[in-house]
């Protein structure tokens, strides 16, 4: 870590180029310099009432005792009616919420609002004939299709709290998650278009309610129109019982829900095997998430706007879903990958919709930038206005690619550090006042109060690096793990007194901006997406031949991190090429093809400290080809030198 630190305060030491804000841009932006004057209860106290429509009033804008926050508190609202209905109340039922894009050519679906509130209205009359009530936990498990969110803005609708699984996820993380739950209804399709092939969501959805034995009901939304196995009694076809299902707002009103009422909950990974169920709420949540996409993405009426995300994610939730729906935002869904059926997909998207933002994560760029810029040339870009960026930390020749061929020159750049438990973005330019640099978050959104301690507590200040934490409540942040208080106070608010610590290292420059230097405990980054360690660990140990597993993660110039795996066979067994495909299956089948370790390496042993604790750092640098640091606590030194040598020769990329 110590090496790695400085390696990355030194190149951004170098990083000295600016970016201010056009006088045109800065000009009809929505958020002015005087935004960072305003004291933050005042701040959030205005945006709550303009953002936002309440059935009853709030009191108190914010209630803080450490470490749960409550915020306007006595309101009460709902989610969908703010979302869609109002929309429609005040004339703008045709105006488009969604150009959604299928995978397959041609494949294309326009919503307007008018349109989502029959939809989500036919959807939650549907959850009702299926028992869900206010308060009944709902599994969602789907891919990019306009019944997602129509599903999500049901459940809202019904005050139904959600849980939404990535379609990538295998069945285990599926059972698991809708076990902690305790979900009674799971929501699917048949199947999922990717990359011009069908992933069978219904099939791995089976195998994981046998598993999860409290799920009654599961609806299957048709997709690709291949057969699906369906359980009497339990499974029915979307379609069937929506053909009874009346669309007409009036038979299913908006339940009105407290501002502090469950919204949904969204697992993400820790530095243990368990993921954490993140407790979102209603109205903060709704305001947080509302506000900090107008101001950041300089929201307009006209503006046709792309979060390229995944609804799976917080991001899609957060930046596709509900911020952009609360604020009547025409946005563009796309259902696949972007080099399907070529590398310039996403492009002619924004060509065709004339895309005028465009919010992705350094992943997604890294990629388009080995593809190379002439998918991009093909199209015309014009429309563009601003970019964003997410998941990771943005290298500067990423940054500088993203704005130069896709952004003409002439984009704003924002990019916006948050997490799964912010549930909102937290530090980002702002695009018509702040004077970004390549690699840098720059400064806290208006109201947010955060910093970045050592060791003891102890503000860095300026040119200093450390540990980023948040000293001051935010409307959308986590409101706990789901039934785990202690774990809950012991990850984020143990290491300082009543201050969020957000695992994350950082550093101030001189001028106040924040630089995110990446995850500080044992959790990877890879494509944007957190995996722990322990999580990959633990599906390997569970493979039958496999005696011991340490994860870690190297460097990976498209993904930004890729899984490196360290495995002992069980009896002394020596690894095989078989044998390592067959682990990377195991690995994809019990978390997700997204965990499969890049890299296994056979060794006879792993490297231990003398009280029995791996060494991961000693992992990375072999992993990284570093040479070696201190190895005197090992317990085994030259076990490190077997593993070394091994690495080399055993290297696979998949
Ligand atoms: C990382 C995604 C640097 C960070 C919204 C954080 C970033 C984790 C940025 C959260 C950024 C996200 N610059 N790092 N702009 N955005 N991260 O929960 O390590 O999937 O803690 O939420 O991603 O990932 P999560």
């Amino acid at each position: 870590m110590a090496t790695e630190t400085q390696h990355a305060i030194n190149t951004m030491l170098l990083e000295e180029r600016r970016y201010p804000p056009s006088d045109d841009f800065a000009r009809q932006a929505n958020a002015k310099a005087d935004i960072y004057d305003r004291d933050w209860q005042e701040l959030w106290e205005t945006e709550g009432r303009e953002r936002v429509t309440w059935f009853e009033p709030f009191s108190t804008v914010c209630e803080w005792e450490p470490p749960y926050a409550k915020w306007y508190v006595g309101g009460k609202l709902n989610v969908c009616f703010n979302c869609v209905d109002r929309h429609v109340d005040a004339g703008l039922g045709d105006k488009v919420a969604y150009h959604w894009e299928g995978e397959p050519e041609g494949d294309r679906r326009d919503l307007t609002y008018a349109d989502l509130q029959r939809e989500v209205t036919r959807f939650a009359n549907v959850l009702k004939e299926v028992g869900v009530r206010k308060g009944t936990p709902v599994a969602i498990y789907m891919g990019m299709v306009p019944e997602l969110p129509i599903a999500m803005l049901a459940c809202t609708r019904l005050g139904a709290p959600h849980t939404v699984i990535f379609g990538g996820f295998s069945a285990d993380s599926l059972s698991g998650r809708m076990n902690d739950m305790e979900c009674e209804v799971l929501i699917t399709q048949d199947e999922a278009w990717r990359r011009g092939t069908t992933v069978a969501l219904k099939r791995t959805a089976d195998e994981a309610m046998d598993a999860a034995p409290g799920v009654k009901r599961c609806l299957v939304v048709r997709r690709t129109g291949n057969d699906a196995p369906m359980r009497e009694g339990r499974d029915a076809w979307y379609h069937d019982l929506a053909a009874n299902a009346s669309d007409d707002p009036q038979t299913c009103p908006c339940e009105p829900m407290d501002a502090e009422d469950l919204l949904f909950l969204m697992y993400t990974s820790g530095t243990t095997a368990k993921p954490k169920g993140i407790v979102h709420t209603t109205a903060g949540y709704l305001v947080g998430t509302s506000s900090t996409h107008r101001y950041i993405f300089d929201i307009k009426p006209e503006s046709i706007y792309w979060c390229a995300a995944d609804i799976g994610w917080i991001t899609g939730h957060s930046y596709i879903v509900y911020g952009p729906l609360c604020n009547a935002t025409t946005s563009v869904l796309y259902e696949g990958t972007p080099d399907f059926p070529d590398k310039d997909r996403w492009w002619s998207i924004i060509e065709r919709y004339k895309v005028d933002i465009l919010y992705t994560a350094p992943t997604a760029i890294r990629s388009h930038m080995k593809w190379g810029p002439e998918y991009a040339q093909k199209h015309d870009l014009s429309s563009l206005r601003l970019l964003g960026s997410v998941g990771e930390p943005i290298n500067p020749e990423a940054w500088i690619w993203y704005r130069e061929h896709i952004g003409g020159d002439r984009t704003p750049i924002v990019d916006t550090w948050w997490q799964t438990e912010t549930g909102m973005i937290l530090i980002t330019p702002l695009p018509g006042v702040t004077t970004t640099k390549p690699g840098s978050a720059t400064k806290p959104f208006p109201g947010v109060l955060a910093a970045v301690y050592d060791e003891q507590g102890q503000d860095v200040g300026p040119g200093g690096g450390g540990y980023l934490v948040l000293k001051r409540p935010w409307p959308a942040m986590l409101r706990g793990i789901y039934k785990d208080d202690e774990r809950y106070r012991s990850t984020y608010w143990s290491k300082y007194d009543d201050v969020y610590f957000a695992g994350d290292g950082a550093r101030i420059d001189e001028d106040g901006d924040f630089w995110l230097l990446g995850r500080v405990d044992d959790v990877m980054n890879v494509s944007g997406h957190r995996i722990s360690t322990i999580e990959v660990e633990s599906a390997l140990v569970d493979h039958h031949d496999v005696a011991e597993a340490a994860v870690c993660s190297r460097k990976d110039a498209t993904t930004g991190e890729a899984i490196v795996a360290y495995v002992t066979l069980k009896g002394g067994n020596e690894g095989s090429v078989e044998k390592l495909d067959e682990l990377r299956n195991h690995v994809g089948k019990k978390i997700g093809p997204i965990a499969k370790p890049a890299n296994i390496v056979f060794t006879p042993e792993l490297p231990k400290t003398r009280s029995g604790k791996i060494m991961r750092r000693l992992l990375r640098d072999v992993a990284e080809n570093r040479t070696l640091g201190d190895t005197t606590t090992l317990a085994d030194p030259t076990v490190v030198d077997e593993i070394k040598e091994r690495a080399t020769s055993e290297k696979t990329e998949d």
